[in-house]
C-alpha cells in the first residue's frame, strides 16, 4: 500500500484545497483530517493551535505518511514553523493569504483580505504584506465566526450571508477590486461572496497552488506516487464522525465512505 499524503484543518475548511489536490494528484492516497472538536482555531489561542498542529502531525505521522498538507492558514500562522522544525523527515506544506498574486493582478491597487484575527495578527502575514504590500493599499476584514459556520454545514444559510454583507461591506467601502480569502473554509462561499461583491472583483483562493506545491514537492523528493491506479481518499476527525460525514456529504463530490473519528 503506497504511503498516503496526510491533509488537515481545524474542520472541513481544508477540502477546498483537498479538492484540488485530488484532481492534479488523483493517484495519490490522501488522509483527510478535520479537527472539528477543535475548529474553529481562529478564536484560540497560538499556543492552543500549535498544540493542535503537532498532535496531528503526529497522527499522521504514525500512519506513515510521505507529505503533510497543513490546509489551514490560522495554523500555518500559528505552527507550521514548528511543525517543521519536529518533523524535519516528513515535508510539510503549508498555505499563505494569496497576497502576491493579489498585489500582481490588482488593477486600482486596492486589495482586501478577509480571514480569522488569528491569521491577520500573526507575523506571518505582516511580513507578506511588508514584502508584496508595495504600491498597493490592503485592507483587512476579520471574520470571526464565519468559518464556524461553513463547518457546521450551514454555507447557504441566511445567518451566514447576513454574516457575509457585514463582513464585506466595509471592504467594499474600500473600492477594492481584489478580494483575497485568506481562510480555507471561504472558497466554499465563493458564490455568495461574488454575488454580494459584484462581477468586477477578483476573488481569489490558494487551493490551486497549494495543489501544485504539493506536487513540486512529491517530485522532487522522488515520492510522487504510481501513476497505474486510482488513490483513495480516507476521512478522520476529532469530532462527532456522523456530523462531519453529513457536512461533508455536501461539499465532497465524490462518496465520502465512513468518517473515521480519531481521539487525539
Ligand atoms: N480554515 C481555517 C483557515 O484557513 C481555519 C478557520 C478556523 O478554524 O477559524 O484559517
Amino acid at each position: 500500500m503506497p504511503y498516503p499524503v496526510g491533509v488537515f484543518d481545524s474542520g472541513i475548511g481544508g477540502v477546498s484545497i483537498l479538492l484540488e489536490i485530488r484532481k492534479l494528484l488523483n493517484h495519490e492516497n490522501i488522509m483527510y483530517f478535520a479537527d472539528s472538536f477543535w475548529c474553529p482555531y481562529g478564536t484560540k489561542s497560538v499556543e492552543q493551535i500549535r498544540g493542535r498542529t503537532l498532535k496531528i502531525t503526529e497522527f499522521f505521522a504514525s500512519q506513515k505518511v510521505k507529505a503533510v498538507v497543513v490546509a489551514c492558514n490560522t495554523a500555518c500562522s500559528a505552527g507550521l514553523d514548528l511543525v517543521r522544525i519536529n518533523n524535519q523527515d516528513i515535508p510539510i506544506i503549508g498555505v499563505e493569504p494569496a497576497v502576491k498574486p493579489a498585489h500582481d493582478i490588482t488593477r486600482n491597487g486596492r486589495i482586501g483580505v478577509l480571514s480569522t484575527n488569528l491569521t491577520l495578527q500573526g507575523q506571518k502575514f505582516s511580513i507578506l504584506v511588508e514584502k508584496f504590500g508595495n504600491g498597493v493599499e490592503i485592507f483587512t476584514q476579520p471574520a470571526p465566526g464565519l468559518a464556524d459556520l461553513v463547518d457546521q454545514g450551514k454555507k447557504d444559510s441566511p445567518e451566514t450571508l447576513d454574516m457575509l454583507n457585514r463582513f464585506l461591506q466595509p471592504l467594499l467601502a474600500r473600492e477594492i477590486d481584489t478580494l483575497v480569502l485568506g481562510c480555507t473554509h471561504y472558497p466554499f462561499l465563493k458564490d455568495a461572496i461574488q454575488k454580494i461583491c459584484g462581477k468586477d472583483i477578483v476573488i481569489l483562493d490558494t487551493g490551486l497552488a497549494v495543489a501544485k506545491q504539493t506536487e513540486r514537492v512529491l517530485r522532487y523528493r522522488n515520492i510522487l506516487g504510481s501513476r497505474e491506479e486510482e488513490g483513495t481518499v480516507s476521512f478522520y476527525t476529532s469530532g462527532e464522525a456522523s456530523s462531519v460525514k453529513e457536512v461533508l456529504e455536501t461539499i465532497w463530490p465524490e462518496s465520502v465512505g465512513s468518517v473515521t473519528r480519531v481521539d487525539i
